[in-house]
């Protein structure tokens, strides 16, 4: 790659060209012979080394097997998506959407037996899991037909009734957001659309016991972006269309969805979310990664810090308070406690503007007590997202954080393993990888079953 590649195709940003598969990695440390299944991650990998926006490259998930405290295998594969294969485009000429084309490059998941990879603009991708074919693509999944959205890349799975809730959004006349939820056997049970002004860029929800709180933030589809040629993001920083929270409950999916005006601002991600029983009344309680606002347009880049906002369904009443000055993505827990009260987040941090001193780090917050965890890989090692993987059956009890880590000294990457209880300490394990692991987005560790 060129130096004067554009900043989303340089350095760790530029693609790989080769998939490999290797076998018997080396490992520095111990891994904890508890951990038996695959961490999987996906990540825009464009096939031709050209993407207009990092968002847009081919989907290309890097997954490495844990057995028996050994990283028996690693993989990388592109998402063969009819994109990939024979450059399908989402809108054909007249501007009909193909459901089935798309990158599917932001998300890897697992619902009623299926390995999903997840883009927001179209259907998932099913993944083989079968051995020796892990990673290879079976195709479109829909639901058997029932699906007629895109899927979001980030949906929530219920720990207390297995069901999946999720939604799609966009197009170009409403509805502009659909609510979806699928039963734990995996059938697609609720299909509902949901009135919003317009369509804009709807990246994740939040699920809790009781509630789905969907995101309408002034992020809005623009027309003239979307056919502007050399392509890049059909979305503009619109705070005049102001910003809002809409309130579904989960006992009755037709029903009414109550809004809550918030300050405007951008979010991609949600950490958590949970109800509070108060004696005046319910409250619902997200955790974010706020942005002030979105993209360059107003002024110099943003960083997401960590915030809380509370809903209180009796009054009407919104909360917002900024916990954290760090900046902070990629914002997980433990999935075991999606929906309900977690007492810890963890998030990756790149080095806050204005503080050079700073190196990218993962932290690990306490949200009874606000105190925070840091672990720095050491110079010019950069993390990614991490996922928890659980070391017992006790949601919320310990576990560790596994991420892939970017050396630029050796242009190397490794599957770093780290104890979420003690997270400043050194590595459990460190297992170095045949080539580089692009930046790139979210994945999960999936035990076998
Ligand atoms: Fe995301």
């Amino acid at each position: 790659m060129t130096t004067s590649a554009p900043a989303h195709l340089a350095g760790n940003f530029a693609p790989v060209a080769e998939e490999l598969t290797a076998h018997d990695l080396p490992v520095t440390g111990a891994i904890p012979p508890e951990l038996t299944g695959w961490y999987l991650r996906n990540g825009p990998n464009p096939r031709d080394a050209a993407s207009s926006h990092w968002f847009f490259g081919d989907g290309m998930i890097h997954g490495v097997r844990l057995e028996g405290g050994r990283a028996t295998s690693y993989r990388n594969r592109w998402v063969r998506t009819s994109t990939f294969t024979d450059g399908a485009r989402v809108y054909d000429e007249r501007g009909n959407r193909d459901l089935a084309a798309g990158a599917a490059n932001t998300h890897v998941v697992r619902h009623a037996g299926r390995t999903l990879a997840l883009v927001e603009s179209s259907y998932p991708y099913e993944l083989d899991g079968r051995r020796g074919h892990e990673l290879e693509t079976v195709g479109p999944y829909d639901f058997g037909g029932r699906l007629t959205t895109p899927m979001t890349a980030h949906p929530k799975t219920c720990p207390v009734t297995g069901e999946l809730h999720f939604f799609g959004y966009g197009g170009l006349s409403a509805p502009y957001l659909t609510y979806h939820r699928a039963d734990a056997d995996g059938e697609l049970a609720v299909s509902r659309p949901i009135d919003v002004p317009a369509h804009t860029m709807m990246h994740d929800f939040h699920l809790t016991r009781s509630h789905v709180v969907f995101m309408d933030l002034p992020v809005v589809f623009d027309l003239d972006r979307a056919v502007r040629p050399g392509g890049g993001m059909p979305y503009a920083w619109d705070p005049g269309y102001g910003a809002r929270l809409g309130v579904l409950r989960r006992d009755d999916p037709y029903g009414e969805v109550r809004w809550f005006a918030i300050d405007p601002c951008y979010v991609f991600h949600s950490l958590n979310a949970h109800d509070e029983q108060q004696a005046g009344g319910e409250r619902i309680v997200l955790y974010v990664a706020r942005y002030p606002h979105y993209g360059s347009e107003a002024g110099g880049r943003a960083h997401a810090t960590l915030w809380r906002w509370t809903l209180d369904l009796a009054t009407g009443a919104v909360a917002e308070e900024q916990l954290d000055d760090q900046s902070c993505e990629f914002p997980r827990t433990d999935d075991r406690l999606a929906g309900l009260a977690s007492r810890y987040g963890h998030v990756t941090s790149a080095p806050t503007p204005g503080r050079p001193q700073e190196r990218a780090a993962l932290l690990r917050y306490d949200l009874h007590t606000g105190s925070v965890a840091r672990h720095d890989f050491g110079p010019g090692r950069t993390p990614a997202e991490a996922a928890f993987a659980p070391a017992d059956d006790r949601p919320g009890g310990p576990g560790w954080l596994l991420t892939y880590v970017h050396d630029a000294a050796t242009d190397r990457s490794d599957l770093v393993i780290l104890n979420a209880d003690d997270l400043a300490a050194a590595p459990v394990a460190t297992v170095h990888l045949p080539q580089r692991v692009p930046c790139g987005f979210h994945g999960n560790w999936l035990a076998d079953c």
